[in-house]
């Protein structure tokens, strides 16, 4: 196996102060394994010191990756200019140019966080699902877009909610492969009740599970019902595939069953190229979560897990995988807690990590 390269984009918010406190993490893994890390600024930060959220450099250091662990991206920092001088986002322009359109966000319930959630025990004991959001189309990317001035003064935004065939069939076979290895149950959500790209992504998805796999039970859900059955009883799912923002909401509200957002890692892959290597972007996905930056109160585990997603996907080392996520099981069974898993506060991010690394075992430089 040729040495693996990581790039590290820790981003903005919390995402800096996360980042460092792996660094005993991530020194364990590249003592692991033959891997070149490198770091990067990219975001708030990489525009403050030379007006551009993503370097030209960095974007081609990321091409040039074989996984990209990004932490978050402040696009709040911005909502003081006009939405026409606002930069492009970082991690909209990376997500783009890597093409990495299936979006894999693992909801499980840690068994000793089962009391954390807000949901009952019993409803949320046994969760084991996987949202599959499409990341590169829908309202996120859809042209036309924009805001303009009308000639009576009113002001008109626009964005377009549009999908084409081949984008809801890659990324419906990324769900329907993974379902494979799972449950072999994956439910499929659109709003094609009312939106003519959600009829269209249904019969697409629906022609793929009879044509193709026939062996997968698939099911057909509209969003709104899917965001109940998510809280009414989220052990009926497996796989889940949706569009770009049902997926952003749906895995907010998902996340709840895990307890905290915090938690939750998410894998984002591209297609193989022609020597059959997938980019893989890997990141938490709480976001920047600005009110709580600095004050080293971020949980650290979403990224952790993330780092758990790219060992595996991209990175060959599975077995790494294994261990980084038994550490994370021992730490939530020894009862540590940051604040957002109901701790009292002396637990902080530097902690919380300190206790992961604590938990690794040594291994033998492969
Ligand atoms: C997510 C986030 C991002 C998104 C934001 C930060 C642009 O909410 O990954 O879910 O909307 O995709
Ligand atoms: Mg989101």
């Amino acid at each position: 196996m040729p040495t693996q390269r990581l790039l590290l984009l820790p981003g903005d918010g919390v995402g800096p102060e996360i980042f460092a406190a792996l660094e005993p993490v991530i020194a364990w893994v590249q003592s692991s394994m033959d891997l070149e890390v490198s770091r990067a600024q990219c975001g708030y930060g990489a525009w403050l010191a030379q007006k551009e959220t993503l370097p030209r450099r960095v974007l081609a250091e990321a091409m040039a990756s074989d996984a990209v662990l990004f932490g978050s991206e402040d696009n709040e920092a911005f909502s003081s200019l006009p939405p026409s001088e606002r930069p492009a986002s970082a991690l909209l322009e990376l997500r783009q140019t890597m093409g990495v359109f299936a979006n894999l966000r693992p909801i499980r319930v840690a068994r000793s966080l089962v009391d954390n959630s807000p949901l009952k025990p019993e409803v949320v004991e046994g969760a084991d699902l996987v949202i599959v959001r499409e990341l590169l189309g829908g309202l996120y990317f859809g042209t036309p877009r924009g805001v303009e001035t009308l000639a009576d003064g009113r002001r008109r935004g626009v964005d377009s909610l549009v999908y084409f065939s081949d984008e809801i069939e890659r990324v419906a076979r990324a769900a329907f492969e993974l379902a494979r290895t799972r449950r072999s149950k994956l439910c499929s959500v659109d709003k094609g009740n009312v939106l003519a790209s959600g009829a269209l992504w249904r019969d697409v998805v629906a022609a793929m599970g009879r044509a193709e796999y026939p062996d997968v039970e698939l099911s057909h859900m509209y969003v709104d019902n899917c965001a109940m059955q998510l809280v009414r009883r989220p052990t009926q799912f497996d796989v889940i595939v949706t569009e770009n923002t049902f997926g952003d909401i749906l895995s907010d509200c998902a996340a709840m069953i895990s307890g905290s957002l915090g938690m939750l890692p998410s894998a984002s892959l591209s297609a193989p190229d022609a020597s059959g290597r997938r980019r893989g972007l890997y990141e938490p996905i709480h976001g920047s979560a600005p009110d709580i930056a600095g004050k080293n109160l971020a949980n650290p585990i979403g990224t952790v897990s993330s780092l758990a997603l790219a060992l595996e996907h991209s990175l060959h080392a599975p077995e790494l995988a294994s261990r980084l996520n038994a550490a994370i099981d021992g730490v939530l069974d020894a009862g540590i807690r940051t604040r957002d898993l109901g701790g009292d506060g002396s637990t902080g991010t530097r902690e919380m990590a300190r206790a992961i690394a604590d938990r690794l075992p040594l291994s033998q430089p492969a």
